[in-house]
């Protein structure tokens, strides 16, 4: 039975003790006062602290308990399943991290001249002509540091399009699917569209006769992920680019699942004009807890002028960095973008080669219709669009009914799940099937584990039925028992540093 340590841990500003410290620092002041001069006179007096700050004073042993017994109260996916869907939570080699934190990489600085940073330059290069071939875009910028950065980045690019053909005041409006995430309509309004929402059929994809009604010279273009936030591959995807090219609209790709279709098809070919990518997700860098990721984005060739500066160029023989882009947006982030996360998506990318990346995508889609075939016979648990599948990553079930008999929501139901040691799905979201579970369980897991899933996620079902208090109570077995989500977010109790708690308190 699974059971999560826990510890009455302090957060390490409230332990230590005066006097006790981890490291030495070596007196280097002479040193440097010799080759720089005084640094303290060199510094501005308004960034010079008039007090030392207030760190913890503790023993090298003391702060590697801490954070010793903090990580024995989490879960990450090397402990086990991690079925997040839409967010392709994979296993990370190591082999990755051992290379972005080698010190060749790691200690490179962004303003060193171009001519000192050829190797990493050459990395950047390739990876992003790699990428625009996995996703049949014409160039691509690694700039954006998240799916939702490039997502931003795109429909920027969008503006600047009609922009210059003189169109931009007209097409004022950006289609969103209903089952979009909730980044699409919210980069697009951040980008200056107005959002116009198009709703799905009876089969969970884009309902065509809505969508030409939805579009017309005002539009702006189209964004979608395909396939959809149901696992569902937009079959009609060339009559839907069509539809939007014709109208002079952009199109869009949400590269969030991209994950089932590498090697397969590529967004380019399905019409696609700007592809963002979540390298944190489909290339297996580690994410959660915000970050750090990166969201390169990939645009059909009539579109690259409008790429972020500078552009890694080759000349043959070197690398060198160019600016001189009149019709870019400018820049979207500092230097190159995430670089060590980009180093870890380049040796992914390197050791798995085209065919690796291409059984990833298979055994994704295996995965998630074995556990849709599954899970959908298991009462309480329904299946709103094409029950009989099939899907492509993720599958997303309905526990509408089983709350309408039980009390019991999507949310008891994946707080039960924590007690068997297993990561809750995510819930609540597409946001067109009420009581959503949605699962994603990537190719990183053996069958047994998918078993594992299946056989909890049937007890609890179960659960529901005969002893409902013991899902309206658990978590049990984790470190912490049940939180309140919406205290962590709420303006009034966000806390986000000490200083911030000390302040609030
Ligand atoms: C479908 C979809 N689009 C966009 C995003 C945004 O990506 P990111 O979290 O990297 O900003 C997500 C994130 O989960 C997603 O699932």
């Amino acid at each position: 039975m699974f059971k999560q340590a826990h510890w009455d841990e302090p957060v390490i500003f409230e332990s230590g003790h005066g006097g006790r410290r981890g490291h030495l620092v070596p007196d280097v002041e002479e040193d440097v006062k010799k080759a720089v001069g005084d640094v303290m006179e060199l510094l501005p007096e308004k960034l010079k602290r008039k007090k030392p700050p207030k760190l913890p004073q503790l023993s090298e042993v003391e702060v590697v308990r801490h954070f010793t017994r903090l990580s024995q109260m989490n879960y990450c996916v090397d402990l086990g399943l991690y079925p997040l869907g839409s967010c392709t939570m994979k296993y990370n080699p190591k082999i990755n991290e051992i290379l972005a934190r080698s010190p060749s990489i790691a200690m490179i600085h962004p303003y060193q001249d171009e001519e000192t940073v050829q190797g990493i330059l050459e990395i950047l290069y390739k990876l992003a002509r790699w990428l625009a071939e996995i996703t049949g875009t014409s160039e691509v910028s690694l700039q954006p540091a998240a799916g939702a950065h490039g997502e931003f980045l795109g429909t920027l690019i969008m503006r600047a399009h009609h922009k210059l053909n003189n169109e931009l005041e007209d097409r004022s409006e950006l289609i969103v699917p209903d089952a979009a995430h909730g980044t699409n309509p919210a980069s697009g309004t951040m980008a200056g569209f107005k959002v116009v929402v198009v709703p799905s059929d009876e089969n969970g994809c884009v309902d065509l006769e809505a969508l030409k009604n939805a579009v017309s010279d005002r539009t702006a273009g189209l964004m979608l992920t395909n396939p959809n936030t149901l696992g569902i591959f937009e079959r009609k995807i060339e009559e839907i680019a069509g539809i939007i090219h014709e109208s002079g609209g952009l199109l869009y790709y949400d590269g969030a699942n991209l994950n089932p279709i590498l090697g397969k098809v590529r967004p380019g070919d399905m019409g696609f004009d700007i592809v963002h990518i979540n390298i944190h997700k489909t290339f297996s860098t580690p994410h959660g807890g915000g970050g750090p990721g990166a969201g390169p984005i990939g645009v059909s060739k009539e579109l690259t002028k409008f790429l972020p500066v500078p552009r890694i160029e080759f000349d043959g023989e070197k690398y060198h960095l160019d600016y001189e882009r009149p019709h870019s947006i400018g820049k979207i982030r500092c230097f190159y973008g995430n670089i060590s996360v980009l180093l870890k998506a380049f040796a992914y990318i390197l050791s798995l080669g085209a065919e690796g990346l291409e059984e990833v995508a298979e055994i994704s889609v295996l995965n998630a219709n074995y556990l849709l075939h599954r899970l959908r016979d298991i009462r309480g648990l329904d299946v709103p669009y094409a029950k009989d599948g099939p899907r492509k990553h993720e599958c997303v079930l309905s526990v509408e009914g089983l709350y309408k008999e039980t009390g019991i929501r999507a949310l008891d139901f994946s707080k039960r799940i924590l007690d068997h040691g297993i990561h809750a799905p995510i819930t609540y979201f597409p946001q067109i099937i009420k009581e959503a579970i949605m699962i994603e369980p990537t190719e990183s897991f053996e069958k047994e584990e998918l078993d594992r899933f299946v056989k909890t996620m049937k007890m609890i079902a179960e659960e529901a039925y005969s002893t409902p208090k013991k899902v309206l109570n658990a978590p049990q077995n984790t470190a912490i028992r049940r939180l309140d989500e919406a205290k962590a977010s709420h303006p009034k109790t966000l806390t986000l540093s000490w200083k911030m708690y000390l302040k609030k308190k």
